[in-house]
């Protein structure tokens, strides 16, 4: 059972309260009005297969149960790792025109999801919308960069790696970025705006960014002071284009 003490692994550092990740995923694809989607890590298909528009999908080990093509226009299946697909493929050029939403919840390493994000960005316009699955872990339990879930009761084997330096990292060197934290269980969900496809400081930065983000001891620590500086956005505000234009607008 989880102990009591502020700085123990198994601490419950956030209780997300909003409604969970897959809901908000549809819903933000219908508030997006999306017409090309890019999901990067894809497992079983159960994200792919809420998502109605064309799509791009990859994942170097599909295990597909679900439905992923259902009513969708084109369905674009790349079995590979996704800096090998960046490499090799354009998903805007596949898609035919910028994404308009992209959910990344790939492989669960920082500096992993860091350059989904700068390859991710580059088929984005401005109000473009990039998801980051798995950002705000409830416990440092599930952090570990080696795949091992959970052993917090609420959580068993939830495992988020230390994908949630990639959200400290867009908020110390892409101050431009709009960034929400959406109170999304289990995991938490990250909604980034306001991109710039032009962009080039985390690109030209990564060497030295990675270097500052590298695994310490004391990350437990750093991960709860994170947790306890954050401000998490309601998933409310995904209800209906009112208040999703209104948290866009900063009312
Ligand atoms: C948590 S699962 C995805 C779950 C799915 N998005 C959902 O919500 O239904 C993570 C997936 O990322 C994939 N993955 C691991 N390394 C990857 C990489 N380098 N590039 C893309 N996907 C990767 C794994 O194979 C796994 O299927």
């Amino acid at each position: 059972m989880p102990t009591a003490s502020l700085d123990h692994p198994m601490t419950e550092l956030v209780t997300h309260g909003g409604a969970d990740y897959l809901s908000c995923l549809v819903q933000l694809s219908k508030l997006t009005r999306a017409e090309r989607y890019l999901e990067i890590g894809t497992e079983t298909g159960q994200s792919l297969s809420l998502i109605d528009c064309a799509s791009v999908s990859v994942d170097p080990t599909y295990q597909i149960k679900f439905d992923v093509v259902g009513r969708k226009p084109a369905c674009h299946l790349f079995q590979l790792p996704s800096d090998d697909f960046f490499a090799r493929h354009d998903p805007s050029a596949l898609l035919g025109g910028k994404l308009d939403l992209a959910f990344l919840d790939g492989l669960h390493h920082y500096e992993a999801l860091l350059r989904d994000v700068i390859n991710t960005e580059r088929h984005c316009r401005p109000d473009s919308v990039i998801l980051m699955h798995d950002c705000l872990p409830p416990t440092a339990d599930m952090t570990n960069r080696g795949g091992r879930g959970s052993l917090h009761p609420k959580f068993p084997n939830f495992w988020t790696g230390d994908v949630y330096k990639t959200v400290q990292i867009l908020m110390a060197y892409r101050p431009d970025l709009r960034i929400f934290l959406f109170d999304a269980p289990p995991t938490g969900l990250v909604a980034v705006t306001g991109l710039d496809p032009t962009s080039t400081v985390l690109a030209d930065r990564m060497d030295e960014i990675v270097a500052e983000f590298a695994p310490r001891g004391d990350d437990p620590a750093r991960l709860q002071a994170f947790m306890a500086s954050i401000t998490l956005t309601s998933t409310q505000h995904l209800v209906d284009r009112r208040s999703w234009k209104a948290l866009l607008a900063g009312k």
